[in-house]
């Protein structure tokens, strides 16, 4: 039997490098698509760059996009692509609405006139229950963003919706739960942490400066969360899917875990400034994934402490790495 293709926007963030890891573990053909940049950013698919197809496009030019469909005829795309950063969309507020919000649509135009039979999958988000109306959130809680980035991905969530209806397309809309991993970027509060507990732990910082300590986020291990995206595809009928740990922790809290997994008191090291403020702020999200558990049989397997553990002991290794080899000093 031919090979599955499997096309995957974003294929250079966290996500996406997992996910084309684990599609190339299941036997797929995996056509990576990125955008252009000055400088090489494939950090993340380094190790797997020979196995995967790279194809340029961006979220921004709807031919790239169907230029890619008709050349390599995927038979899955995952929509993992966005300006993905809260904080930078309270001051780009219109480009994170043509790539997050906009952006889908495209994808899915581009779908419906090259080749209506592929199935696609909509990287949702939980930041769309914003200020939550109940808890825990589940597919049938109403949205209530509180960030450009929350209002995009509410527009992202409902076209996939309405091209599903509309065009009868296998289109899905994965609502992920925060999740984090040693490959998160350095500008999410997890890796922030993480990774200055362990420069603040081998002397080269003193203080860690953060934002809100009192936010509360449901997070989960990236990998175990792309294992759901693949299953979702797999389903007979498209559908919409939380994903999610059900537990909720606050900022403070993996602060306090990160700094205690190296012998440190995180009250002695971690300084509040406003700069990390936000207009609008998500105060706390839990999801409820049982439908996830009942039909696709998903369920996380990675706790919250050994996820703090983890990227702990991966950024030290790292800067450990980097202070060994001359190019870093
Ligand atoms: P990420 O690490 O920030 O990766 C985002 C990807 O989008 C990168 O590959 C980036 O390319 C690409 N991209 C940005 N703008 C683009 C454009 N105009 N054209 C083409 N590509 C573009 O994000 P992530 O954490 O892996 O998340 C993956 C997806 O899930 C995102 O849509 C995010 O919003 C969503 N999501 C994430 C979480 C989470 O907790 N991680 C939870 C719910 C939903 P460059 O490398 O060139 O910048
Ligand atoms: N980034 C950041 N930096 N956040 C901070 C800081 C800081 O110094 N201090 C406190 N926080 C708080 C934020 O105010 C927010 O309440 C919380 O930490 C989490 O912030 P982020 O890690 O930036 O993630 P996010 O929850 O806003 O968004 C992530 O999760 C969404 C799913 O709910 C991103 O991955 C989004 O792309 C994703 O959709």
């Amino acid at each position: 039997m031919a090979r599955r293709r499997a096309m995957i926007t974003g294929v250079t963030g966290q996500d996406g490098s997992y996910l084309a890891e684990i599609l190339l573990a299941k036997g797929y053909e995996v056509i990576g698509l990125i955008r252009r940049s000055s400088t090489v950013n494939f950090e993340r698919i380094s190790h797997i760059q020979d196995k995967i197809t790279l194809v340029p496009f961006d979220l921004l030019d709807f031919y790239s996009i169907v230029h890619a469909l008709r050349e390599y005829q995927p038979h899955e795309v995952y929509n993992l692509a966005a300006q993905s950063f809260v904080q930078t969309s309270f001051t780009q507020p219109v480009l994170t609405g043509e790539t997050t919000a906009l952006g889908v649509t495209r994808i899915l135009d581009a779908i419906r006139v090259v080749d209506p039979t592929i199935r696609f999958y909509q990287a949702s988000s939980s930041e769309m229950f914003g200020k939550v109306v109940e808890t825990p959130q589940t597919e049938k809680t109403p949205f209530y963003p509180r960030s450009p980035y929350g209002v995009a991905k509410v527009y992202g969530h409902w076209i996939t919706v309405n091209y599903r209806e509309s065009y009868g397309l296998h289109a899905t809309s994965g609502i992920l739960f925060n999740h984090e991993s040693e490959r998160r970027g350095l500008e999410f509060v997890t890796r922030k942490i993480t990774h200055g507990v362990a420069r603040i732990k081998l002397g080269l910082d003193r203080t860690l400066v953060l934002g809100n300590l009192e936010a509360r986020r449901d997070w989960g291990y990236a990998p175990d969360y792309v294992e759901a995206m693949w299953l979702m595809l797999q389903q007979d009928e498209p559908d919409d899917y939380v994903i999610a740990t059900g537990e909720t922790h606050s900022v403070r809290e993996f602060a306090e875990l990160a700094f205690a997994h190296v012998g440190l008191d995180y009250r002695d090291y971690v300084v509040q400034d406003p700069r990390f403020m936000r207009p609008a702020e998500v105060d706390l999200l839990v999801g409820n994934a049982a439908k996830a558990r009942a039909r696709l049989g998903w369920a996380p397997r990675t706790t919250f402490q050994e996820l703090v553990r983890r990227m702990v002991d991966a950024d030290l290794a790292l800067l450990q790495r980097q202070l060994a080899d001359p190019r870093h000093r």
